[in-house]
């Protein structure tokens, strides 16, 4: 059985799509300052507002901090609203719940905000146990520093210790930021999907393009570049046929984009997807994948077509 959601949650679960900033400023992975820059981002944003995306992603660590500076500047420079989302990183030399806080004052500091839509534990690293990040999430809550707490990367069992410690304060664990797309099911198959259904905890889906690889630019002959090219060198063998299934799909809805349909799957398994986006157009095909649906027989389809590159 769904619990009921809470009032101080909702928003997250009344929308479809979201848009991530971890390439906004960041260097190592993403390239930044080759082929993008401020204004391509700038535009990114703005493209998404006007297209209906408000919930913005970004985190203590991206780009050094860099991708909440420019969240920020663009929030000031807009007067549609934005809600933003960031991450506390679990650096080993913080130990105690009071960390989070001070974390998220210089979070604020960067994005020129009193007070964030949503403030999550970025990964459950140990020693601390989940419970230590739990209670910071409550003390700023408390403090008023942010509208709602979630966490990311956390397992069904850590997911529910930091739960049933926010319940004590009647505080609702609004969300768990986790990796899902065509090309990594584990939330889906290891029962993580369906127990935050239950508990009424909103699943945001990130990287659900994998990194790119799902828009179908990509291939044996043209990887990614940098880091991400060595890293996907296996699997972009193995893409042909669900691109070309995703097109095919894409076709039966009036020509949408292999990325448009690979971002409806994961809304039609009942996740907030947050696609990265580099420029304007990237940012405008991505809003284009929500407001419709596949039929059960596509989802369907694109399971099966996923889990013959898994296997
Ligand atoms: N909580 C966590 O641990 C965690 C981890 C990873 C990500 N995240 C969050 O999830 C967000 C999204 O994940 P992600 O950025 O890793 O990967 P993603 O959304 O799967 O892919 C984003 C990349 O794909 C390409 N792309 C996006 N839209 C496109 C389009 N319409 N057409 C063509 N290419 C397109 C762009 O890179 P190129 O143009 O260079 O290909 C873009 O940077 C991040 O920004 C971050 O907010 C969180």
């Amino acid at each position: 059985m769904a619990e009921q959601i809470p009032d101080e949650v909702r928003f997250l679960h009344e929308m479809e799509i979201g848009l991530g900033a971890w390439a906004w400023g960041d260097r190592m992975l993403w390239n930044y300052g080759q082929g993008y820059g401020e204004e391509d981002i700038a535009a990114a944003f703005q493209t998404s507002l006007e297209a209906g995306v408000h919930l913005i992603d970004t985190a203590e660590v991206y780009g050094g901090g860099r991708s909440e500076r420019y969240v920020g500047k663009f929030i000031k420079a807009t007067s549609r609203p934005a809600q933003v989302a960031t991450k506390f990183f679990p650096f080993p030399w913080r130990m105690r719940p009071r960390a989070v806080k001070r974390a998220l004052h210089r979070s604020l500091e960067r994005l020129g905000l009193e007070k964030v839509d949503l403030y999550q534990i970025h990964w459950p690293f140990p020693p601390v146990p989940i419970e230590t990040w739990a209670e910071g999430l409550a003390e700023v809550v408390r403090a008023g520093l942010t509208r709602a707490v979630g966490v990311s990367n956390y397992d069904k069992n850590q997911m529910q210790r930091a739960y049933t410690l926010l319940a004590r304060y009647e505080i609702p664990l609004a969300s768990n930021q986790v990796e899902y797309h065509l090309l990594k099911r584990d939330v889906e198959k290891n029962g993580l999907l369906a127990r935050c259904k239950e508990l009424g905890v909103r699943v945001i889906a990130y990287s659900p393009l994998a990194k790119g690889l799902l828009t179908g630019k990509y291939s044996p002959e043209n990887p990614p570049p940098g880091v991400r090219g060595r890293s996907f060198a296996g699997v972009l063998a193995q893409l042909p046929d669900l691109i070309g299934l995703l097109t095919e799909i894409g076709q039966e809805h009036d020509g949408k984009m292999p990325n448009q349909v690979a971002l409806n799957w994961t809304i039609c398994k009942g996740t907030l997807p947050i696609p990265g986006a580099k420029n304007a157009d990237q940012a405008a095909q991505n809003a284009g994948a929500g407001g419709w649906r596949l039929t059960p027989a596509q989802v369907k389809a694109l399971d099966e077509a996923s889990d013959r590159i898994a296997a």
